[in-house]
C-alpha cells in the first residue's frame, strides 16, 4: 500500500507525453478567484495539490467541474473567507489564497501552509510584500487573518525573488487601486503562465518574464479558456532517469525552451540531446560523466526542484560529482535513501554534496518524505539492480499524475503496490 515498486537495472527506451505544470496550474486556479465569471482550464495533471486547490475553491464558493484534465471554475460567488485544515496545511500552495481572496473580497483567516519538508519555507515575505500593499496581518493560534481596508498599488522590491512571493502580490495587485511595481520578482516560466491567463483575462501586466513587473490594478476582468503548460520539471524527471539507466528516450510535448539549464547539465553528464517541434528526444550512448560542479539557483539557472533528481542520475556517474543547495537548505533528504542503495554520497553542510559514483546501485526498500526526492528514488529505483520497493507514493502524487505510467511508457517494470 502506498508504494512503487521497480524491477530496475535496464536502459530505457519509448516515447511519454509529459502532462500539465503543477505550479503553473496551482496559482491559476487561485487567480480564477479573482474573476467573476467562469473560466476554463485544459490540460490541468490530475495530481493531488490540484485536487486540494478545487476543495479549498469550493469551500470558498466557487463551482467547479472536471472532465479529464479539463476543469472549470464559476467563481461568481465566493462566500467563505476562512481556509484551514488539512487542505491548507498539507499543500504549500494554499498560501496563493492569500493574494487572491485579498484581490476578490479584501480578507482572508487561514491557516499557516504547508508543504513539502525541503526547508522553513516561512512566509514573512509574502506577508511584508502585501503590507507594502496597505494589508493588515492579525495572528492566532495556527492561523492568521489578513485584512485590506483598501488595497493599494505600491513599489515593491523584493529582498530574494521568490516564486510564491511574486505570484501573490501579482493577484492582489491585479484589483489593487492604481499602478503596483515589483522590483527583484522572480522569473520562473510558471510566472509568465499565470500573467498571461491574467492578460487573457483583461489585467494590465507589462514586463512579463522579466525581474521589473508593472501591473495596473483595477481592470475588469472576464472568463477565459486557457491552456496549462507542460511541466518543465516532470519532463525533467524522465530525461534524469534516462540519464541514470541509459537507453533512449522521447518526451512529447516537453517545454524545451523552459529546461536549457536542466538539458546543459545532462550534456555535461554525457547525454545527447535533440530537440524537435514535439519535443525532446535524449540518448545516452557513451559512458556517463560526473558533473565537476553544478549550484541550483533561481530560474534560468538550475532548479531547485530538479536537484535530487539529478543527484540520483549521477550516483552512477564515474568519477566526482558536487551539487550546491543555495534556494532550500534541507534538501539532500534523499542522500541517507540513496546511500542504502548503495550510492556514495558525502554531505558538506546542508549546503553541498559530494558524489562519487558507484559502479551500479542494489534494490531496497526506501522511503520518500517529499515530492522530488521521491520520484529522484524512483528514479534510482530504475537504475539499481534487483527490486526496490518505494514507500510514501502519496507524495510523489501531489505532483505526478501517474509516475508508472510514465516509466511504463518507458520500459521499466514499475507498477503500485
Ligand atoms: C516555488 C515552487 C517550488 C520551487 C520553488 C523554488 C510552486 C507551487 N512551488 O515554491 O516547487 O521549489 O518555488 O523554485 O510554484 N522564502 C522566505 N520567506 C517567504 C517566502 C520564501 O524566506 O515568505 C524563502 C524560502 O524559504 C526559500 C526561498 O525563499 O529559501 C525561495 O522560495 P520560493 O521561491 O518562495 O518558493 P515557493 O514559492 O514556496
Amino acid at each position: 500500500m502506498d508504494s512503487i515498486h521497480i524491477r530496475g537495472g535496464n536502459a530505457l527506451f519509448g516515447e511519454t507525453k509529459i502532462q500539465g505544470s503543477k505550479n503553473a496550474v496551482l496559482p491559476i486556479l487561485a487567480a480564477a478567484l479573482l474573476i467573476e465569471d467562469v473560466c476554463v482550464l485544459e490540460n490541468c495533471p490530475r495530481i493531488s495539490d490540484v485536487h486540494h486547490m478545487l476543495m479549498l475553491l469550493e469551500r470558498i464558493g466557487c463551482r467547479v467541474a472536471r472532465s479529464d484534465r479539463t476543469i472549470t471554475v464559476d467563481a461568481r460567488n465566493v462566500s467563505e473567507d476562512t481556509v484551514s485544515g488539512e487542505n491548507v496545511t498539507g499543500m504549500r500552495s494554499s498560501i496563493m489564497l492569500l493574494g487572491a481572496m485579498l484581490g476578490r473580497v479584501g480578507e482572508i483567516t487561514m491557516a499557516y501552509p504547508g508543504g513539502c519538508v525541503i526547508g522553513e519555507r516561512p512566509i514573512d515575505l509574502h506577508l511584508s510584500a502585501l503590507g507594502r500593499m496597505g494589508v493588515k496581518i492579525y495572528e492566532d493560534e495556527g492561523c492568521f487573518t489578513a485584512k485590506a481596508q483598501k488595497l493599494e498599488g505600491s513599489v515593491i522590491s523584493l529582498p530574494i525573488s521568490s516564486v510564491g512571493v511574486t505570484e501573490n502580490v501579482i493577484l492582489a495587485a491585479v484589483r489593487a487601486k492604481g499602478v503596483t511595481v515589483l522590483q527583484n520578482a522572480a522569473k520562473e516560466p510558471e510566472i509568465g503562465a499565470l500573467c498571461e491567463f491574467l492578460r487573457e483575462a483583461g489585467a494590465v501586466i507589462e514586463g512579463i518574464g522579466g525581474s521589473v513587473l508593472i501591473i495596473q490594478g483595477g481592470h475588469e476582468l472576464h472568463g477565459v479558456r486557457f491552456r496549462i503548460p507542460a511541466d518543465r520539471i516532470v519532463a525533467g524527471t524522465y530525461l534524469m532517469g534516462v540519464l541514470g539507466a541509459g537507453g533512449h528516450i522521447f518526451l512529447e510535448d516537453a517545454p524545451v525552451a523552459q529546461m536549457q539549464s536542466t538539458l546543459r547539465a545532462a550534456e555535461l553528464a554525457g547525454a545527447e540531446i535533440n530537440v524537435s517541434r514535439d519535443g525532446l528526444s535524449v540518448m545516452i550512448d557513451v559512458e556517463k560523466r560526473a558533473v565537476p560542479m553544478i549550484k541550483t539557483e533561481v530560474y534560468p539557472g538550475f532548479p531547485t526542484d530538479m536537484q535530487s533528481l539529478l543527484m540520483a542520475a549521477l550516483t552512477t556517474a564515474p568519477g566526482v560529482s558536487v551539487i550546491e543547495e543555495t534556494v532550500f537548505e534541507n534538501r539532500f533528504r534523499i542522500v541517507e535513501q540513496l546511500r542504502k542503495m548503495g550510492a556514495c554520497i558525502e554531505l558538506q553542510g546542508k549546503r553541498q554534496a559530494v558524489i562519487v559514483g558507484v559502479d551500479l546501485l542494489l534494490g531496497c526498500e526506501v522511503t520518500a518524505d517529499e515530492l522530488r526526492g521521491g520520484a529522484a528514488l524512483v528514479i534510482a529505483g530504475c537504475m539499481a539492480e534487483g527490486e526496490t520497493i518505494v514507500k510514501n507514493r502519496h507524495f510523489i502524487e501531489r505532483g505526478y499524475e501517474d509516475i508508472c505510467r510514465d516509466f511504463q511508457n518507458l520500459g521499466v517494470n514499475i507498477y503500485t503496490g
